[in-house]
């Protein structure tokens, strides 16, 4: 898969400067060991990135995920701000099943610093417009959101994307103890998509 050629973009907020959605590269390898240093990373998500080495496996797996077409991952960075520009602020993905599947999923974390001003929901935005157009001819109908019950800002950030909650999910131990939502983004939700 290589539909995308430039970077994705999501634009500034008056409190936020605009996104650059673009793939990992090792050189993010350090930038992201000091991310995980925070225990909401490591509780909402599977990966615990402790040392550089670690770090470069994970990326490398973000990489293969490209080269494989089954998920699609990238790294967040902001623009356009003079001294902060290019600054890795978060992570979205895309995970495709089997070529011609009609949903896939998303995942998501912001940089603990940079929590609050919008930066998981406008790059979900950008990954979601992006993907309805990428996979349009290849069958792809709706994308999912899942979060365990108590992640209340992932549900947020859902609601903001308009992402419907559309299932209550049983818990499954021990990875998710408690129930959770998954929430579906179909297609003819989004204004740019009617
Ligand atoms: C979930 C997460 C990605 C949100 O990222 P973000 O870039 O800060 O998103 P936002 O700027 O929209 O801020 C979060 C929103 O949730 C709200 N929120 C925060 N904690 C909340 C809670 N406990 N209950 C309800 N809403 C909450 C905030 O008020 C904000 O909404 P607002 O803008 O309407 O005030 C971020 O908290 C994170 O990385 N968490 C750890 C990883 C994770 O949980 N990933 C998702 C796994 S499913």
């Amino acid at each position: 898969m290589d539909e995308i050629s430039a970077p994705l973009e999501a634009a500034a907020t008056p409190l936020a400067p605009a996104l650059l959605l673009r793939r990992w590269s090792l050189a993010d390898a350090a930038g992201l060991v000091e991310l995980y240093q925070d225990s909401a990373l490591r509780r909402w998500t599977s990966a615990a990135l402790d040392d550089e080495a670690g770090a470069m496996r994970w990326v490398r797996g973000r990489q293969k995920g490209w080269r494989a077409g089954n998920r699609f991952s990238f790294a967040v960075v902001e623009s356009g701000t003079p001294g902060r520009s290019g600054e890795l602020v978060g992570h979205v993905v895309l995970k495709r099943g089997a070529p011609g599947a009609p949903s896939a999923e998303v995942g998501y974390w912001t940089a603990a610093h940079a929590r609050g001003r919008g930066v998981a929901p406008r790059a979900l935005q950008a990954l979601t417009e992006w993907a309805i157009t990428a996979f349009a001819g290849e069958g792809l109908e709706r994308v999912e959101l899942l979060h365990q019950v108590d992640n209340g800002a992932s549900c947020r950030v859902a609601q903001k994307c308009r992402y419907e909650l559309t299932t209550l999910l049983p818990a499954a131990p021990p990875a998710f103890p408690l129930e959770g939502h998954r929430h579906t983004w179909a297609r003819g939700f989004l204004a740019t998509d009617s």
